[in-house]
């Protein structure tokens, strides 16, 4: 018998590891936050004192080690992913893996061999399939409503470039930031893309391209059912963080925009205007991580399968080696080129 709540391990108390820890001291029932563990004994000790965890620690093999943990919530560094799924599944634990998985797929193969051999549930952070404006576009397009997919356009642009020694340890754009943007695309659509073909620059901060990144770059798609897409990227726009999709079909066309603080729109003899979107991530997806972990909660208390699977996991990393390619050889590259 499943206990009353489950008891949660969470790797990594950086930025996304505190919008977690949060949620599962606060707004996640069935889940109780038993340990966190971080490399950084500053950043463990100051979480674990604001949300009452009982057990902190700078090595996370003791929160696998720990016999009443049920499931992990790994949010350290992408590098560490793979390695730490490998060793909870190794451990008979349950995990929810922040995105994305790695950004090598033999370290993903072998992460997930092992997570097949122990029979445990997986579920990756792309959150984004859990808000309600991007779920609509998948209903419209599931249902019919716009007819056949033709065209999907995703513009994601954040208002500030990720800091050079973040992108060390990133993988870089196509990993870090367009990687949620694949995520969307094949869902959203329904089909697998099998052709990209991405240009890209620095315009941002050379110190991004020094680190070997780039911050501004355009995607085509091309789809298996023979639909067409683009995604833009930019790491910094000036008024704040943009998130728009728009799938055009042959029955009509459904569209998102950005979600507002406020509703408010001022009118004066000079202009018509309203406040700036919401800031970035934290803001925006704010209910989107609270229902991505509640699904998995719920995953694992009821023996249910997981929504964002370990395919789901290695497909957009598929697509971002491509991406990177085809940037580097300068001409579309097909998925299969890359296995
Ligand atoms: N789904 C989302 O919207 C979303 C948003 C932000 C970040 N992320 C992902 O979450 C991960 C973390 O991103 P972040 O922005 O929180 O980074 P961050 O640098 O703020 O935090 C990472 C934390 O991991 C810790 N860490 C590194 N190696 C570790 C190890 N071996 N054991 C334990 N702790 C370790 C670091 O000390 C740091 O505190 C990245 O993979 C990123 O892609 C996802």
């Amino acid at each position: 018998m499943q206990p009353e709540r489950l008891n949660i391990g969470l790797i990594g108390t950086g930025t996304i590891g505190r919008v977690h820890a949060e949620n599962l001291a606060y707004r996640v029932p069935g889940a109780a936050l038993a340990w966190v563990a971080d490399v950084n004994p500053t950043a463990v000790r100051e979480v674990a004192g604001r949300f009452q965890v009982p057990h902190a620690t700078t090595d996370y093999h003791e929160v696998l080690a720990d016999p009443d943990v049920d499931a992990v919530v790994i949010c350290s560094s992408t590098h560490t992913h793979a390695r730490i799924t490998g060793e909870a599944a190794e451990a008979g634990k349950h995990i929810f893996c922040e995105k994305p998985i790695d950004y090598s797929l033999p370290r993903i193969d072998e992460a997930l061999r092992l997570v097949e051999k122990k029979g445990v549930k997986l579920q990756v952070g792309f959150n984004r399939r859990f808000d309600p404006n991007f779920a609509r576009v998948r209903q419209a397009v599931a249902s019919g409503e716009i007819g056949e997919p033709h065209l999907i356009h995703i513009v994601s642009r954040d208002p500030e470039p990720p800091t050079p020694e973040y992108v060390k340890t990133s993988g870089g754009i196509f990993m870090d930031m367009t990687i949620h943007d694949f995520d969307m695309a094949r869902y959203l659509v329904g089909s697998e893309v099998v052709e990209i073909y991405a240009g890209g620059g620095v315009r941002i901060d050379p110190e991004i391209g020094a680190a070997g990144d780039l911050d501004t770059v355009l995607l085509l798609l091309k789809f298996a059912d023979g639909t067409l897409g683009t995604i833009d990227n930019s790491e910094k726009a000036a008024y704040g963080y943009d998130q728009r999709v728009e799938v055009f079909g042959s029955q009509g066309a459904v569209q998102i925009g950005n979600n507002y603080p406020n509703a408010a729109v001022l009118s004066t003899a000079r202009s018509i205007h309203r406040d700036r979107p919401l800031y970035f991530f934290i803001e925006r997806y704010a209910d989107s991580y609270i229902a991505e972990m509640r699904s998995f909660i719920d995953s694992v208390a009821n023996d249910r399968p997981v929504l964002v699977t370990g395919e789901d996991a290695r497909f957009p990393v598929v697509m971002g080696l491509a991406a990177r390619k085809s940037y580097d050889e300068n001409r579309p590259v097909r998925l299969s080129e890359i296995g």
